[in-house]
């Protein structure tokens, strides 16, 4: 018997770390007291993509949206919306300028420019249950594969399809494939790269907590069209949840017979083996992670050869990342032009970006969250109508692409059309799809220390220029954050980031100076403003900023009021009540409290 009502809560880490399982045992608990339980299912989910009003819930086959609910809110939406057929308008969405609550989900600004691929069945189904990514059209693109295509024919639909690796370098996957399958082995290898070391990302995390049999169909397919019987997956250590799901994923496949011997009886074998890295970023790049997995240190290589001709165990091995595997079945099932068709190819078919690219869309925006949208979208399209505009209403800085590794792009670029070859060209990067949002009030050189600290500490070590030049680097950016640095430094990050791009060992050196030469070059007058004139614009680096009261102000509106005196940790300020105050600049530490809590604007920085 179908039911009722599909209550479908999400159990994405966002939306645990907020207490989901619990909401999820109350559900079921409150549903059984009302005796609904043969009415009303509730279906754990993986992520819906809009974390930042999480916990949430949709409710199907309506699509009512309810958001931030607690365990309280229970036992009221069960008797208003299961029970009378009330929804319940104050869990609801409801947008900061109408204030009039969105019930439906798919009318929330922020779910409307999406275009779901890889994503497909996010919130729809119960990653633990192979049964309900079946109905959904699961394992179709393999069963087409296997029964309908050649070998050869599968790579060439991968590689009509124009689909980039969604991994950082945007690296055609159909030809990488293609080497592979050219080269002569007794032996091929598979791995699905779920490193994701990028601050702040959790594109590859979500795709695995939601639908892990998506990846592991897009296995089976390249297992298939390679040759291969081997598969590894390096997932970190700090993704407990995708782990347990992709566990419980391989041996629901292997009940069905779609992981093992004689897959569907086609004489197909394939194992799926789980690793686990320690949470190193340097492991997520390629080399580095095959050495990871044979057991050594997760130091990169020089790559004279390709991994797809000589990897694992000096065996082709294709590398692929967790989101560039999860649109494989739908790209055999639906076909390369359907794909092709999506996304900026030029019109004589070649070029550009095709398909769709998941971003994790964070920072000083006010819906953060998980986004999947066409390639060619604007940024100024997914930070304003998905992301909801900028928080606070504050100014719009800028915006960083790419991860540690990518560029800060500025306001006049906003138009610009979100694909590989686009953003290469402004001087950030796709990469895997971080997206920082940044606005007047973080410093823009402090931004670039903080993103080449993350490399610099990172950095495996084994190259000198990657180890060493980020160094000088990070020292470089300190000092000017501290009000010593010199015109002549700025020439000094330039010349070290082109020596430091130039000849390091991979890609992580290769692209670690671009957070500073981005932000040197659409940004110059925040670094001026550092070396000449001593100040931070953005009053973000303590060292060029002072706390200042304003006598007028203080006893004109705030009566010498004394909050900012009784709330100074450094007991910075002097004054008695009702007459003039003063901070102490040798004891103050900047900690900027007292700004805070002055209800009158009588404290400025300077
Ligand atoms: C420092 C560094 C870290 C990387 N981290 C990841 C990662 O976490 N996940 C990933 O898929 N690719 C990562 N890459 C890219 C991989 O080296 C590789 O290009 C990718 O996994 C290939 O898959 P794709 O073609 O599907 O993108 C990283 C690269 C570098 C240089
Ligand atoms: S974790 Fe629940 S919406 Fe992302």
């Amino acid at each position: 018997m179908p039911y009722r009502l599909n209550v479908m809560l999400c159990t994405g880490t966002g939306c645990v770390s907020n207490g989901a399982f619990n909401l999820l045992e109350a559900f079921k608990t409150e549903i059984r007291k009302h005796e609904l339980h043969e009415e009303v299912a509730v279906i754990p989910t993986g992520c819906n993509g809009f974390c930042a009003v999480g916990p949430l819930v949709v409710v199907q086959p309506d699509e009512i949206f309810y958001q931030k609910l607690r365990v309280e809110d229970v036992p009221f939406l069960v008797q208003e919306h299961f029970l009378k057929g009330r929804p319940v308008k104050k869990f609801m969405y409801t947008p900061p300028e109408t204030k009039e609550p969105i019930p439906i989900m798919s009318n929330i600004p922020f779910f409307g420019k999406q275009m779901l691929i890889a994503l497909r069945n996010r919130g729809l189904i119960d990653p633990e249950n192979i049964d309900e990514y079946i109905a959904r059209d699961g394992y179709k693109g393999f069963t087409k594969a296997i029964t309908m295509m050649t070998p050869k024919q599968v790579i060439d639909e991968v590689k009509a399809s124009g689909l980039r690796g969604r991994g950082g370098g945007g690296f055609p996957t159909g030809l990488k494939w293609e080497v592979a399958f050219n080269t002569q082995s007794d032996e091929k290898f598979i791995i699905i790269n779920c490193d994701e070391g990028d601050p702040g990302a959790f594109m590859d995390r979500s795709i695995v907590e939601s639908d892990p049999h998506s990846v592991i169909e897009g296995v089976l397919i390249g297992a298939y069209a390679l040759g291969v019987k081997q598969t590894y997956i390096y997932v970190r250590m700090e993704y407990p949840l995708a782990l347990k799901r992709f566990y419980i994923a391989i041996e629901q496949a292997k009940e069905y017979g779609l992981l093992g011997q004689n897959i569907l009886g086609k004489g197909m074998d394939l194992e799926i083996e789980v690793h686990r890295g320690a949470g190193a970023f340097i492991c997520g790049e390629e080399t580095a992670l095959i050495r990871s997995i044979q057991g050594f240190a997760g130091e990169a290589q020089a790559k004279y050869i390709y991994p797809a001709q000589k990897g694992l165990n000096g065996k082709p091995t294709i590398i692929n990342n967790v989101e560039t595997w999860a649109n494989i079945p739908q790209i055999i099932l639906r076909g390369s032009n359907w794909f092709a068709s999506i996304g900026t190819r030029g019109k004589n078919g070649d070029g550009g970006s095709t398909g769709t690219k998941v971003f994790s869309l964070v920072g000083k925006v006010n819906n953060t969250g998980l986004v999947e949208v066409p390639m060619g979208i604007t940024l100024r399209e997914i930070i304003y109508d998905i992301g909801g505009g900028i928080k606070n209403n504050k100014k719009f800085k800028s915006v960083q692409t790419g991860g540690p590794s990518g560029g800060f792009l500025p306001e006049s670029l906003l138009d610009l059309p979100v694909d590989f070859d686009e953003l290469l060209k402004a001087g950030a990067m796709m990469g895997s799809g971080g997206m920082v949002v940044v606005d007047e009030d973080n410093c823009m050189v402090d931004m670039a220390r903080y993103f080449l600290d993350f490399v610099q500490s990172e950095s495996c070590g084994k190259c000198i220029p990657c180890r060493e030049g980020t160094k000088r680097m990070l020292d470089i950016l300190e000092r000017i954050t501290y009000g010593q640095g010199t015109e002549d430094d700025l020439l000094k990050l330039e010349e070290l980031s082109r020596l430091i791009v130039e000849s390091s060992l991979c890609a992580l050196g290769g692209t670690a100076p671009n957070p500073v030469l981005t932000t040197i070059k659409y940004f110059r007058e925040e670094y001026e403003a550092h070396v000449k004139n001593k100040k931070c614009p953005a009053h973000t680096c303590k060292s060029l900023i002072t706390y200042t009261i304003d006598s007028k102000i203080c006893i004109e509106k705030g009566h010498g009021c004394g909050v900012c005196r009784k709330n100074c940790p450094q007991t910075a300020i002097t004054g008695e009540i009702k007459k003039e105050h003063r901070i102490d600049p040798t004891k103050c530490d900047k900690c900027g409290i007292c700004f805070d809590v002055c209800k009158f604007d009588a404290i400025y920085v300077d």
